[in-house]
């Protein structure tokens, strides 16, 4: 079968409310600029794109950003350098700065054998990196190893559609309100290496960014929420505490209905996701800790975050 042509090229949505799969791709060989521009026209329309039957190694897995920006450090890194750690000396540390290791292994290959290992919690809703000052712009996953009906399974949400369908007071109440975000905490809830628990939001040490921003990819508006841990956390700015969680609190439940998601419950070896850290989230359930499973993450280049007020 010929790849990275018009003709193998093809869009499957998944008939929820974001992604497709892609077919005729694959980012080992180089991919001409017309089948680059027909996956950048079905990303804007579909937020994250699924294709199968991969098999990257890092170098191509960085390649692979090329076509959409360029790569990023990840933010969580540089916690772990801060704390000591020397690139390769733990996988939270990876050799390439643009490559982090999303693994329920430990440092030496073997499984975290108990159900409260790091690598096997869930992970909260998310945008990833929404707790630096300019977040990748997207994100590739690629699985390498998987559980077999071992838990793992990634949703996505579309974050277009949660701003268009607030009502019109949720609209007028976020106008021109924006978010500090979070760096305290990882994805799953616990604390990065050298932080410690904020006790009240002078604690709080991230960017501040828009709860609205415009994707330039489509101009238009999504929500961007970030993440929502227990107060102290990320909150509005622009209120006081009871007032930023009495309206994060319906707006996440806003963000996160079911009717906004599309769930990955069939991870298979060789998938490669691309989603948009501008208009969706994501979230993963937790990973039955006998099983390995082993995925490489690249970030994609951000450029700054768009406001639609200032
Ligand atoms: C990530 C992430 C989800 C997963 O790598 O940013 O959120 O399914 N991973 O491991
Ligand atoms: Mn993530």
């Amino acid at each position: 079968m010929p790849v990275n042509t018009l003709d193998s090229f093809a869009i499957i949505p998944t008939g929820k409310a974001l992604c497709a799969e892609i077919r005729g791709v694959d980012f080992a060989e180089p991919v001409p600029y017309d089948v680059r521009d027909a996956i950048l026209k079905a990303w804007a329309e579909h937020l994250v794109l699924l294709f199968r039957g991969m098999s990257l190694d890092d170098d191509q897995l960085l390649r692979a950003t090329e076509y959409f920006g360029g790569q990023q450090e990840a933010g969580s890194r540089g916690y772990f350098m801060r704390a000591g750690f020397k690139p390769g000396e733990t996988k939270s540390v990876s050799v390439q700065p643009g490559i982090s290791v999303v693994t329920n292994l430990d440092d030496d290959g073997n499984l975290q054998n108990f159900a409260k290992a790091f690598g096997n919690l869930p992970l909260k809703w998310h945008s990833d990196n929404s707790y630096v000052e300019v977040p990748p712009t997207g994100s590739l996953l690629h699985a390498l190893v998987v559980p077999i009906d071992g838990g793992g399974e990634t949703s996505f949400n579309n974050q277009y559609l949660a701003y268009e369908t607030l009502s019109a007071e949720m609209k007028t109440a976020i106008e021109g309100k924006h978010i500090r975000h979070d760096g305290h905490r990882s994805t799953t809830g616990t604390l990065r290496p050298t932080m410690e628990l904020p006790q009240t939001r002078d604690d709080i040490t991230g960017p501040v960014h828009p709860i609205v921003r415009i994707n330039p990819l489509t101009g238009k508006r999504a929500l961007y929420l970030g993440r929502h841990y227990e107060f102290p956390s990320s909150h509005i700015v622009e209120l006081n505490d009871e007032d930023s969680e009495a309206l994060l609190v319906p707006l996440w439940a806003h963000a996160t209905q079911d009717h906004l998601m599309w769930t990955h419950d069939g991870w298979t070896a060789g998938d490669l996701l691309l989603w948009d850290n501008r208009c969706t989230m994501h979230a993963r359930t937790p990973i039955d800790h006998t099983q390995p499973r082993v995925m490489h993450r690249a970030l994609i280049k951000g450029d700054p975050v768009i406001s639609p007020w200032d």
